[in-house]
């Protein structure tokens, strides 16, 4: 028997100003698309903002259903948008942020699990990770390097 320790790691930029200019104006796409967010029922409106290797910026939010698991999370529209518009393109950076209509949302918000599946799928398939930024509407704003870090013992294409 033996345990084996898992590490996992995380920037934490306590301030927006903290972030560096490109990732900046990355996040205040998101920001911006955070207001498309279809989210009658929830009242929570999230906002994903992807920098591609061919300079495009391809946004998403999220789009709910009245049957609730029929809608679809803001990182899952922004990925496969851009992988069916620019197919051949990798992913390098991705700026996620929430606000709810309810209240103020301080804490940093991370991609759900599906979304994180959704996610490891491109890296796999640009075999390059992808930098991901997330927030809250305020407060402080993490950086993973990779989706890895969200996502340890992921499955992938190997297993198959
Ligand atoms: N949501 C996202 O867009 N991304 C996530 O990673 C978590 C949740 C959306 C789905 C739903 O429209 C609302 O937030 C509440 O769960």
């Amino acid at each position: 028997m033996k345990e084996i320790n898992h590490t996992t790691r995380f920037t934490v930029f306590d301030t927006f100003p903290e972030l560096p200019e490109d990732i900046q104006s990355l996040m205040n796409e998101a920001i911006a698309i955070r207001k498309n967010a279809y989210a009658p029922y929830s009242k929570f409106r999230v906002g994903v903002a992807l920098l591609l290797d061919n300079g495009k910026v391809v946004l998403g939010s999220n789009q709910e259903n009245a049957a609730y698991p029929s809608g679809l999370c803001a990182e899952r529209v922004a990925v496969f948008h851009a992988g069916a518009v620019y197919p051949e393109a990798k992913i390098i950076k991705m700026a996620i942020t929430a606000a709810s209509d309810s209240n103020t949302t301080a804490a940093p918000i991370p991609p759900c699990g599906a979304c994180r599946q959704s996610i490891a799928e491109y890296e796999f398939k640009q075999d390059m990770p992808i930098e991901i930024y997330f927030m809250g509407e305020i407060g402080a704003i993490y950086k993973s390097d990779s989706l890895k870090n969200l996502l340890p013992f992921m499955f992938d294409k190997n297993f198959l």
